[in-house]
């Protein structure tokens, strides 16, 4: 069994990914630490230096890459562009979309190291971003849980109880 967990920027992904896999003792991964280690860059780097279809492409070579059981998997925002991505997330896996509004997401990811992927401004950004990859997401999850006021303890509980 994998616990796959897809969302926005500021979803909670990595935080709620990690305490759940020590909740069910499982492994954890997170989609883009496996690129970064896999580029010897950091993200703003690789996408300053290599771009961002190398980004997207080493990302699917991590997504390829996970292990497909016993494991909790943390993705970048932008994993579910891909269908072929879906297609792997999605294997032997429990699927939860971690969601907020848009003003939760803002303010969570203000001051973010993470590199800009539109022209617009932040909260302009977060919430084109948000609403373009809206179906995407849906289409990929098999659960959707609003962060929004809720801990991340509180987010763990409830995937735990899905
Ligand atoms: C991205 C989200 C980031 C990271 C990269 C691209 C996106 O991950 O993969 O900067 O396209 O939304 P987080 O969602 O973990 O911040």
């Amino acid at each position: 069994m994998r616990l796959v967990l897809i969302g926005p920027r500021g979803s909670g992904k990595t935080t709620t990914g990690v305490l759940l896999a020590e909740a069910l003792g499982y492994r954890f991964f997170d989609t883009d630490v496996m690129v970064e280690k896999a580029e010897g860059m950091d993200i703003p780097a690789i996408f300053a230096e290599r771009g961002v279809s190398a980004f997207r492409s080493a990302e699917n070579a991590a997504i390829r890459a996970l292990p497909v059981d016993g494991a909790v998997v943390a993705t970048g925002g932008g994993a579910v562009l891909s269908g072929k991505n879906v297609q792997f997330l999605r294997a032997g896996s429990l699927t939860v979309f971690l969601d907020a509004d848009d003003a939760v997401l803002a303010a969570r990811t203000e001051g973010s190291t993470r590199p800009p992927l539109t022209g617009f401004s932040h909260a302009e950004e977060v919430a084109a971003v948000r609403k373009a990859r809206l179906p995407l997401y849906r289409g990929a999850a098999d659960f959707c849980i609003d962060t929004g006021g809720l801990s991340h303890a509180d987010v763990v509980s409830r995937i735990q109880a899905c």
